[in-house]
């Protein structure tokens, strides 16, 4: 018996599919698997995606059966970027480069990171004043932008920071062309200027992470990720070359900020709606913290503020969408997945399932507070990926998350200006479209 294909938009609807995807992604995703079930085809111009929306299933993807997948063309696509780094390679290379990274990024070791983590953040709050009016993303962008750099690559702040911010900047708009637009119709190979622009930034990057890496092999010995990676070694006591760890640098970067900068925009923008959860969240940092700023061991002091990092990232969690492609042909659910095709886990999606999530629509960090992540179905909540390839750096994002949230709400209420509506873009990462505009409120 033949396996057959999985269901998913047939005539019209489905010449209409990359149109709709492209002007509204997000809808898109919910949209397609409650028409059509658990396993969906659509057809993306060149690309055939099946989304895949039930927990079981998208753990056989991420866990079960994932030597069966490698990263979907899109994140492959990152490479020219981030090279062979952990985003990207895959395999035994993969392995060996995760067995190496892995252990400096355990809860444990990130802890040593809390309060530079916590003096930023109040170092910024404090040049604000009552009644200014800021754009929240680019001063988290900016916050987290400069912890990476600081606990990352070991440097101040300053010049390298904007120069790699600037570089990357670029060429995340670059791709974004060039994935989500009529460019995404032409061949893989054919000659476009943005792919040019691209491997130019490419070329930049590598300049700037290779000095710095051949600085920090003549100094050694400091406590940052990246000297902590030049003295990793593997089991036969080999470490990376420069190369590799250029490609690492880079993924950390890339991977390691504007996630957890959206994350924290999002929690505000949340707050801001909703008085009485706000006060909810203040009467929790007044009681714990006082004035003084957070440390390591606060996290588990701060219940109610790891909900709303958490609640947060249920409902805007910033990789909105995972990607897989499997090596041969698979079965999932009593359908056929060809080789090739673009396997889709969209957590926007999964995240607003009323299977798992009451009033699923409702930011309610309290949900979290009575055992909620014990009763979900394994993989039903996944900001962070899961499986083999789970986010590398979910417990630093966390504990970052909710330093910061902490910090800042500790000093300040953010207000939305009135009639401000959150519009949201689905890139890579899910950005606002026109910032965060806020007001801010002394407390
Ligand atoms: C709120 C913040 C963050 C979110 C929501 C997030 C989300 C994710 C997700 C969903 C994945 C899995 C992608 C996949 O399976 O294809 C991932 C992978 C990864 N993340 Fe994060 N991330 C965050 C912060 C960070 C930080 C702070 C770092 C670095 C310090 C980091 C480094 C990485 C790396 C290197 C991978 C690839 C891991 C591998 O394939 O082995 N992320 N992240």
């Amino acid at each position: 018996m033949t396996v057959p294909p999985p269901p998913g938009p047939r005539g019209l609807e489905r010449l209409l599919a990359l149109p709709r995807f492209g002007r509204d992604p997000l809808a898109f995703t919910v949209e397609i698997t409650r028409r059509h079930g658990d396993v969906a085809r659509v057809q993306l111009g060149r690309d055939a995606a099946v989304l895949v929306g039930d927990p079981a299933l998208v753990g056989e993807v991420l866990l079960d059966r994932e030597h069966r997948f490698h990263k979907d063309r899109v994140t492959r696509g990152l490479s020219v970027i981030v090279g062979n780094g952990l985003l990207t390679s895959e395999g035994d290379f993969w392995r060996r480069q995760r067995r190496l990274i892995a252990p400096p990024l355990q809860r444990k070791h990130i802890a040593r990171y809390a309060d530079a983590m916590a003096a930023s953040a109040a170092a910024l709050v404090d040049r604000w004043r009552d009644g200014e009016a800021r754009d929240l993303h680019r001063d988290m962008m900016r916050l987290t932008l400069d912890i990476v750099v600081e606990t990352l690559f070991g440097l101040q702040v300053g010049d390298v920071a904007d120069r790699v911010d600037r570089t990357v900047e670029g060429f995340m708009r670059d791709f974004q062309l060039l994935v989500q637009t009529w460019r995404r119709l032409l061949p893989h190979d054919f000659p476009q200027p943005v792919r040019r622009r691209m491997r130019a930034a490419g070329r930049v990057l590598d300049d700037i992470l290779l000095e710095i890496i051949r600085t920090k092999r003549a100094a050694a010995g400091g406590d940052d990720l990246l000297s902590l990676l030049l003295a990793a070694r593997d089991d036969a006591g080999t470490g990376m070359t420069d190369a590799q760890l250029r490609d690492e640098a880079a993924t950390l970067f890339l991977a390691g900020h504007e996630t957890t900068a959206l994350a924290l925009g999002y929690a505000f923008v949340a707050l801001a709606r909703d008085p009485a959860v706000e006060a909810w969240l203040h009467e929790e940092l007044d009681a714990a913290l006082g004035d003084r700023l957070p440390g390591a061991d606060d996290v588990a002091r701060l219940p109610r503020t790891c909900a709303v990092v958490d609640e947060t990232l249920r409902l805007f969690p910033p990789a909105w969408m995972i990607g897989r492609e499997p090596q041969a042909d698979v079965v999932m659910g009593g359908f056929r997945v060809s080789r090739g095709d673009q396997v889709l886990i969209a957590p926007w999606a999964m995240h607003r399932d009323p299977r798992w999530f009451d009033d699923p629509l409702v930011f309610r960090p309290a949900r979290w507070l009575d055992g909620l992540a014990e009763r979900l179905p394994r993989f039903a909540y996944l900001p962070f990926g899961g499986g083999a390839r789970v986010c590398i750096g979910n417990h630093f994002a966390r504990m970052e998350a909710v330093l910061l949230l902490a910090t800042i709400a500790r000093r300040v209420r953010l207000e939305a200006p009135p009639g401000w509506r959150l519009r949201l873009a689905p890139t890579v990462t899910l950005r606002p479209r026109d910032g965060l505009p806020v007001v801010v409120r002394r407390r």
